[in-house]
């Protein structure tokens, strides 16, 4: 029988769910436009995880030496240890310094130069003459708040543009057609109980990461891969999720982000023999090789003994020598951070830092466009109509096998305003909303339904803390064949006590309880996949490091792993990488000897 809720219903031409940077540029793109836009959202705009975006985005606009759009494509794909889909890359990198440009005139307050222009530091991986040159100053920052800054202003402009917000919505799960085509979403909210449905043309998920699916993560409590989840439980597919990014320094305890922006502006990394190691590992670019690189080289120097600390667990970054009001200027929220989660003055004594889960490569494969892509058998680029997913929620796929520092952001916005773009073409303002699939409505309820009257024996909270501890434990910087083994058959074990799950509030006003519950169901398909594709991708790529299998493999390889969940069951499938860049050199374009496949040293 099917759970009788009530429910109001909400039509639009485009829902977007969540309302972090990508969301709300996706928010404000539709909304500018003229197409009727919601944007539902857990969590209030403002407070979304793009509110902890720390050092900067990513824009060759050569404010503080020479750039080019060329050389930031080049590291990029560098970057993503050549898993990166050659035409978005192209996309992202020539498109940055428009995104960058546009942010500034909605009003996002950048630190200046002397001569007035953007602010500009160095990044990891982010160099000049494709990977020859010193390292450049790409990163656009707002001190050590960039993502603040952004969010605020991306909020204020989608209010003006008249973007209508339904804050503290949970989306529960998507509506799809008989045939394949996604209506819109179903969802609770959360402080008066009532239930939504959203009815739209187009649905546009930005809803963040899985951070949370580990122990220990930079990521927001908030993250929760709630868009992957409901993909998945729609017989959708998820690409790449064995590449986890790892920041080099979270703060040793709290797992609070250190923004790499410490070390753009010259700290630099200790082992406890006092050594900057970094020189060992990456001669040329030190500390500012790219974060794979540097937690691994974290990783070594600790299980070689040479950790710092009573337990001889973690690593030193040091800034003191930098100056006082250097710090006071471009590093005000870290010092902070350092003081309260580390009891540490900066301009005194070294953090205490430790590689920590900071970023999901992996995500709902996109075309570069946001269009969510399911591979068939027939057609491996096959389009979900009705569906986008944008920013870490989608992969689409600029990062490859591994991200650079401050691509991220550039990626919300760059994708964000991709979407809109296309939602203008496609999008038909004038034509009929779908008729929605009542059995899909159905679907979405008695799921919330059965969750909300578990009565297992295990408390959510427990069972979260298993998988987090599974998955820290055996997909970790480095991975072994008998790690990822163990961890495939503890996740099985820990999924299959779904079924026993205790939810002991049975009330639908501010109810956690339930909430954590649904967002749990979301984590579990996204470590799933994670943990499945880890154990059999048999080679190190990027973030993927395999200590049976240390070399890269581009014959057998270089392909997108995907996903695709049916309860707990996970199958794997793959789907080339795009190598064909957008233009050619002869229509300005990058060279593809430049870009070719090679040893990836710094
Ligand atoms: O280190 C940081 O400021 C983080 C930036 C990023 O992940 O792009």
């Amino acid at each position: 029988m099917t759970a009788a809720y009530e429910y109001e219903t909400h039509v639009y031409d485009v829902v977007v769910v969540g309302a972090g940077g990508a969301g709300l540029r996706a928010t404000l793109g539709m909304a500018e436009q003229g197409l009727r836009t919601a944007c539902v959202t857990k969590v209030f705009p403002t407070r979304s995880h793009t509110v902890a975006a720390q050092g900067g985005i990513a824009a060759s606009l050569s404010n503080m030496g020479p750039d080019n759009w060329q050389w930031h494509m080049y590291d990029t794909v560098k970057g993503s240890d050549w898993l990166g889909d050659t035409d978005a890359m192209e996309y992202l990198a020539r498109s940055a310094p428009a995104a960058v440009y546009e942010l500034e005139h909605y009003g996002v307050p950048f630190s200046r130069t002397e001569e007035g222009k953007i602010y500009q530091r160095p990044f990891g991986g982010h160099t000049t003459e494709f990977g020859e040159g010193p390292p450049v100053q790409r990163t656009c920052a707002a001190a050590d708040r960039t993502g603040h800054a952004i969010l605020h202003t991306l909020y204020g402009q989608s209010v003006k543009n008249n973007a209508e917000f339904y804050i503290e919505y949970f989306a529960i799960d998507l509506i799809m057609s008989e045939d394949g085509q996604c209506q819109g979403v179903v969802c609770w909210k959360l402080d008066d109980g009532t239930m939504h449905v959203f009815n739209a043309k187009m649905v546009v998920l930005a809803t963040g990461g899985y951070g949370r699916a580990y122990f220990s993560a930079t990521s927001a409590h908030t993250c929760t891969g709630d868009g992957g989840g409901m993909v998945a439980r729609a017989g959708l597919g998820l690409q790449d999720m064995e590449f986890v990014q790892f920041h080099p320094t979270g703060i040793y305890g709290s797992g609070c982000l250190i923004t790499e922006g410490a070390r753009g502006e010259g700290g630099y990394l200790t082992n406890s023999e006092g050594e900057r190691f970094m020189e060992r590992y990456a001669p040329t670019y030190k500390d500012l090789a790219p974060r794979d690189y540097v937690s691994r080289s974290m990783t070594m120097e600790i299980r070689e003994g040479r950790g710092v600390g009573e337990h001889g667990d973690h690593i030193h970054l040091n800034l003191s020598h930098l100056p006082a009001e250097a710090l006071a200027e471009r590093l005000p929220g870290i010092s902070e951070s350092a003081k309260i989660f580390a009891g540490v003055d900066v301009t005194k004594e070294p953090i205490p830092v430790l590689p920590t889960v900071h970023y999901n490569m992996g995500g709902i494969p996109t075309n570069y466009w946001g269009e969510v892509i399911n591979p068939t058998a027939d057609n491996k680029n096959a389009i979900v109509p009705g569906l986008m997913a944008v920013g870490e929620a989608g992969c689409a796929s600029v990062h490859g096998a591994n991200r650079l520092g401050s691509n991220s952001l550039i990626d919300l916005v760059v994708f964000g305003r991709a979407a809109a773009i296309r939602a203008g073409k496609v999008v038909d303002a004038d034509a009929p909303n779908p008729v929605l699939n009542q059995a899909s409505v159905d679907k979405a309820f008695d799921r919330f339904d059965r969750y909300r009257n578990a009565s297992g024996a295990t408390p959510t909270a427990e069972l979260r803390l298993e998988m987090q501890r599974t998955m820290q434990a055996d997909a970790a910087v480095f991975r072994t064949a008998e790690t990822m083994k163990e961890g495939v058959e503890k996740m099985d074990a820990v999924a299959a006590k779904m079924d026993d799950i205790k939810v002991t509030d049975r009330s639908l006003i501010w109810n956690s309880d339930l909430m954590e519950t649904l967002e749990l169901t979301n984590l579990m398909p996204n470590a799933l996949a994670t943990i499945y594709g880890a154990e059999a991708r048999k080679e190190s790529r990027g973030a993927h490091a395999h200590e049976d299998f240390p070399e890269r493999d581009d014959e057998n390889w270089r392909v997108h792993t995907i996903a695709h969940l049916d309860g707990n069951k996970v199958a794997l499938s793959y789907r080339d990488v795009i190598k064909d860049p957008l233009t050619t050199e002869d229509q300005g374009g990058i060279s593809l000897k430049k870009i070719a496949p090679k040893a990836r040293t710094f």
